[in-house]
């Protein structure tokens, strides 16, 4: 059900920041994300046995669609940037495309 709610969210954003980039709007709600849900709790992975959720459980966490409406700073990126950003990391022409 994830992906439904992140799409709601994502179209809300897109209506009150139309010149926002994907990029920008995933750094929204990244940013303004939370890796704790109701009542302070801590998320717990999913299986057995139970363990408190790490990175890999809950990805960039709970999305507050309040708070990425007004994020405070963005990380915009367009794919030139993504492009010279894996030059830096000496990976060539080949590795990228
Ligand atoms: C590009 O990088 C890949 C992975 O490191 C490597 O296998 C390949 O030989 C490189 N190609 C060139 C043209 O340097």
């Amino acid at each position: 059900m994830i992906c439904p709610h992140i799409f709601g969210i994502v179209a809300l954003l897109k209506a009150i920041h139309p010149g926002w980039s994907h990029a920008a709007i995933k750094s929204a709600l990244v940013t303004t994300a939370s890796v704790k849900y109701g009542y302070d709790q801590c998320a717990a992975a999913e299986g057995a046995p139970h363990k408190k959720a790490d990175p890999f459980d809950y990805g960039g966490g709970y999305v507050d669609p309040n708070k990425a409406i007004d994020p405070g700073l963005i990380y915009n990126m367009n794919i030139e940037n993504y492009a010279l950003f894996l030059c830096s990391m000496d990976y060539n022409e080949t590795a990228i495309s």
